[in-house]
């Protein structure tokens, strides 16, 4: 399936007996959109390997070359290699911390929330008025938990009643720094307002409730930004000093954690199943569905860890020999697996006893209300699942059925349901399947390569 495609696509899933092989998810979305961002700000020429392309990272890359950079996409021609389309670079002229270059249009985010939140931190610095603007999904997601606190950093923004689009004043003088201890936990808002503390006077501190995913922190620190981090009254803080430019950097993206936790459930799911999962990003911030899991009772082997760039990598071998049983996910745990609560409630399902999943209120306001839609269309394989007020709770274990699905636009949902199928009695149609173009255009044909 093309990425970028508007066809409307719906896909069948077949029941399965067993998945064997040995699979390289694609790249990180949030690596890949952070390095295009701040490679475009940096002082000197990045080399992003094997970056993630997908309708999401598109809009990034059209946005920064929109500011005036220049971005090379250098595709490999290395026929031999199982992974040919992975040894592409992103080749990434920065025009330093100002030197980017009014838009003459609108900068279209797609449906991609981190490009619009984290764009908007590093537009409030310039000195040119933009519009940040995205699709009808992106529009109806939240925003002012970032224009409040650029706000407060002096930036102009004006939303429309908190959502976009964004329109955001040039300013003659620089922002201020703040200390901001943000009302919801999210990597996204953190990363807004460390973006913006680049064009700070003074000290930017952040202080979330649960620690949420550092691959900005991560990759400020390769760049020269001097960042401290603490945890106080039961808050992880994070301090920016300012720094008259951003070195550029060379990094390899390993494969999206969130991507591969398809086939980690998959894996505990599906009897008879022997699946390697290469070059997972195990960034501690977001690895808790393998602390989930194994606390369900999955047996996880780690192998060949490294550290690639900033970010660590390993190797991964899940089975669950024994099958699963149900536990209680909240808190911090809760955090650590945000974008994988839907695929986690695919595994539940299977598990001998109840799930309760809580903490979760944010589920409402990704791609689609993961709390509402995603339970409905669960419920149609056969799940035993209810959503509660801030989360959600799953009776295991239901032998699911094959049904009409829908995908409700949302890649997550679309890509938990195919999982949930593979293990029912019959057939599963899942409609509007292509949505999966925002993070993993190949994931249907990489099922089926497994199967
Ligand atoms: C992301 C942060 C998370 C996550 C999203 C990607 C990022 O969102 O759910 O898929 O790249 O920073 P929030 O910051 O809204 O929690």
């Amino acid at each position: 399936m093309a990425h970028g495609s508007s066809l409307k696509m719906d896909q069948l899933i077949n029941p399965i007996s067993q998945l064997k092989g040995q699979l390289r998810a694609p790249s990180d979305r949030s690596i890949t959109v952070r390095a295009t961002l701040l490679g475009g700000i940096a002082d000197g020429i990045s080399v992003v390997r094997m970056p993630l392309r997908c309708d999401d990272t598109d809009a990034c890359v059209d946005c920064m070359r929109r500011l005036g950079v220049k971005i090379e996409n250098e595709e490999s021609s290395d026929t031999n290699s199982p992974f040919s389309i992975l040894n592409s670079k992103f080749i990434i002229h920065g025009r330093g911390l100002h030197g980017l270059q009014a838009p003459t249009e609108r900068l279209f985010c797609g449906s991609s929330g981190a490009t619009m939140r984290l764009l908007s931190g590093l537009i409030s610095g310039q000195a040119f008025n933009s519009v940040l603007d995205g699709s009808a999904q992106l529009r109806k997601r939240p925003m002012r938990r970032i224009t409040e606190p650029l706000r407060l950093m002096g930036a102009e923004i004006d939303d429309a009643a908190g959502c976009a689009p964004l329109e955001i004043g040039g300013r003659p003088t620089s922002l201020k720094g703040i200390s901001y201890p943000t009302p919801v936990a999210s990597a996204q808002v953190k990363s807004a307002i460390l973006l913006a503390g680049l064009y700070a006077e003074g000290e930017t501190i952040i202080g979330e409730t649960a620690k949420t995913r550092d691959h900005t922190e991560r990759m400020l620190a390769t760049m020269g930004v001097p960042l401290e981090e603490w945890q106080a009254d039961g808050r992880y803080w994070a301090k920016m000093r300012f720094t008259p430019s951003l070195k550029p950097f060379e990094l390899t993206v390993p494969a999206d954690f969130s991507s591969a936790a398809f086939f980690m459930v998959a894996a505990a799911i599906v009897p008879n199943t022997t699946l390697m999962l290469l070059d997972v990003g195990m960034n501690p911030t977001r690895t808790g569905l393998l602390d989930v899991l194994r606390l369900m009772g999955a047996q996880i082997a780690i192998r060949n860890e490294r550290i690639e760039g900033a970010e660590p990598v390993a190797d991964l071998d899940i089975c669950a020999p024994h099958g699963l049983k149900g536990i209680e996910v909240h808190g911090e745990l809760t955090a650590r697996s945000i974008d994988e609560l839907p695929i986690l409630a695919v595994a539940a399902t299977q598990a001998h006893g109840t799930t309760l999943v809580r903490n979760a209120e944010e589920l409402r306001v990704k791609e689609s209300n993961r709390l509402e839609g995603f339970v409905a269309e669960l419920h149609k394989l056969g799940a035993n699942i209810e959503p509660t007020t801030d989360g959600f709770v799953v009776y295991g274990p239901t032998p699911l059925h094959g049904a009409v699905v829908d995908g409700l636009g949302d890649h997550r949902v679309a890509m938990s349901l195919a999982v949930a199928a593979l293990v029912a009695n019959s057939p599963t149609t899942i409609l509007g399947a292509d949505c999966v173009s925002k993070t993993y255009p190949g994931f249907f044909d990489d099922l089926a390569g497994l199967c």
